[in-house]
């Protein structure tokens, strides 16, 4: 009851008006509240309804080989209230979207390019991966809160466009979390939960 509950307020709430396009230059966001407030409906424009650049792929040379350009409410501020947002994910040959959750947002993700191996792992007690092989113009669904992944298994580029239920997903890389947080969780509590030594700690939060 408590965790169905946690997970309703997690999602985004329908707007009570038309729009609400986010004010950065309000002095009210200043104000911490939940969103963004809204500019003044008589000065909103087409351009805050508007992002261009999507057909640019991401530099995926990095240590995953992916890039993730997101399309959120960071990037068109009439977003905000709206419970919707987007991403572009590119692949270099064999790269990977490493394990990661959105906390706030279910993902429908279509294949644009390529070809990719998708999977998400279901809730405790069973944590069953349910997984695919998708190709060019397939579509997966990754549930909201649920840790996911994606590879490209060619060897060539894949892209990808992810739509995402909420202005501003948020996302949990499981790793940067886990071994990467700032300060470090400490390697006794580490150790105990991946059941490792301390040493094979240290190296792999050496690497994030
Ligand atoms: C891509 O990123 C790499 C690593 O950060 C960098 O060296 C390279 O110049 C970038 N390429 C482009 C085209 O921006």
């Amino acid at each position: 009851m408590a965790l169905a509950f946690s997970v309703a307020l997690a999602s985004d709430h329908s707007p009570l008006q038309d729009f609400c396009v986010g004010d950065k230059n309000s002095p009210g966001n200043k104000v911490l509240v939940n969103g963004m407030v809204c500019k003044d409906p008589k000065l909103v424009q087409a351009n805050d309804f508007f992002f261009s650049g999507l057909h640019m792929a991401g530099n995926t040379s990095n240590a995953v080989g992916s890039k993730v350009t997101p399309v959120n409410v960071a990037q068109i501020a009439g977003l905000n209230t709206l419970g919707i947002s987007l991403a572009r994910i590119d692949f270099a040959p064999f790269g990977v979207n490493p394990p990661h959750t959105h906390p706030r947002a279910s993902e429908i993700l279509t294949v644009l390019e390529g070809s990719l191996h998708v999977g998400f792992v279901t809730s405790n007690p069973e944590n069953r991966l349910i997984s695919k092989l998708l190709h060019k113009g397939d579509v997966f669904v990754f549930p909201e809160g649920l840790v996911h992944f994606q590879k490209n298994i060619g060897y060539g580029n894949a892209v990808a466009l992810a739509a995402l239920s909420s202005q501003n997903p948020g996302v949990i890389t499981i790793a940067n979390a886990v071994f990467g947080s700032k300060p470090d969780i400490s390697s006794d509590i580490l150790a105990k939960a991946f059941q490792l030594d301390k040493n094979t700690i240290y190296q792999i939060q050496s690497k994030f």
